[in-house]
């Protein structure tokens, strides 16, 4: 018994930030972004779109891709560490949303690693028999949090959805999934304020997120790639075996150091970045939706997915579509 994921969906704010809208509010350049990053646009949500706006878009997108009755979603799990409010969890947003009652619903604060944290979590349930149909998410407004006068970030983050179907499966579906994380690096990407230590405050730049750029990425590549060797070795695979690696996207830099130390060529690594900047928990199932909506994945292909964020946290998981 496996469980699978029937379909992916994706939204993403009509809104559009190009490196070039980015340098006439910081002192920056298409350029440095570029090379630095691999960016050149994002989108951002407009001032009526919240987290739980993006989430039900996709999930809505991945319900109809498998032709499935709402109604037989029994288990919602959402990673997002920009949730509407602090509660009620933005799951049962999309719940209420959705017209279902009873089924479950809660949200994962494990920031880009997010999603993969609640797929873990999904295939767990659904591998005890407890759950039929489990809808995960990913979404995040990562701008709500962003300070647009500071360079360091504002032209790495972005928003979007995600959404998974996920549902028993006598053959393989997800292989393997293991997530982790090290509190010990909480301060190097971290958000100031909160509902219980520090109350946000407008006077001060305490709502938004805080990064030591430089020393998150060099601990990532290491992550990354322990994380990716040792789910390649306990699953009896090679690098050769896996068809497609979807990573977080949060700098093109840090993908193909990982990729190089893995020796995966970047012709099987899905790379939306560019496109979409860093959405954090929503990044891995939008690369997902992209690389299945243009042909590249195909039924039956491995994937590895990857993921690495503040906290830090990380998880993988080797999947077969
Ligand atoms: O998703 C969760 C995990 N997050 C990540 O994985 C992010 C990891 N970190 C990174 O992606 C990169 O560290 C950054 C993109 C954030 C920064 O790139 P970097 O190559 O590490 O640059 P840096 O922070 O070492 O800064 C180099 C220089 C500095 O100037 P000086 O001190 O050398 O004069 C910065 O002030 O680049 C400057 N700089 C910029 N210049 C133009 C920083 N941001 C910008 C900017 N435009 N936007």
């Amino acid at each position: 018994m496996y469980s699978r994921i029937e379909s992916i969906g994706s939204f993403l704010p009509e809104n559009i930030i190009t490196n070039q809208d980015l340098e006439k509010r910081v002192d920056t350049s298409d350029e440095w972004i570029r090379t630095r990053t691999g960016i050149k646009q994002r989108s951002i949500a407009n001032e009526n779109q919240a987290t739980s706006d993006l989430a039900l878009e996709a999930s809505r997108e991945a319900i109809k891709k498998a032709g499935i009755n709402p109604k037989e979603i029994d288990l919602i799990i959402v990673g997002t560490c920009t949730p509407d409010v602090a509660t009620p969890n933005v799951g049962v947003m999309i719940q209420k949303e959705l017209g279902l009652k009873n089924c479950p619903a809660f949200s994962i604060e494990a920031a880009c690693s997010g999603f993969i944290y609640a797929l873990n979590i999904a295939n767990k349930f659904i591998l005890s028999g407890e759950s039929k149909c489990a809808l995960v998410v990913g979404a995040e407004t990562l701008s709500r949090i962003t300070d647009w006068n500071d360079r360091n970030t504002c032209v790495l983050f972005a928003d979007g959805g995600g959404a998974a179907i996920l549902k028993p499966s006598e053959t393989p579906g997800i292989l393997y999934s293991d997530i982790g994380a090290d509190g010990a690096y909480s301060d190097l990407l971290y958000v100031p304020y909160g509902t219980s230590r520090r109350p946000p405050s407008e006077k001060d730049n305490n709502h938004f997120l805080h990064m030591k750029g430089n020393e998150v990425f060099k601990v990532a590549v290491k992550k990354l790639e322990s994380i990716a060797v040792n789910a390649i070795k306990r699953n009896n695979l090679s690098v050769e075996k896996i068809d497609w690696f979807v990573p977080h996207q949060a700098n093109i830099r840090i993908i193909q150091a990982v990729a190089r130390r893995l020796k995966m060529p970047m012709e099987k690594v899905i790379v939306t970045l560019d496109q979409h900047g860093n959405t954090s928990a929503a990044s891995i199932p939008l690369a997902l939706d992209v690389g299945i909506t243009d042909g590249r994945i195909k039924k039956g292909d491995t994937i590895l997915l990857q993921s690495f964020g503040a906290g830090f946290t990380w998880g993988t998981a080797l999947l077969r579509l």
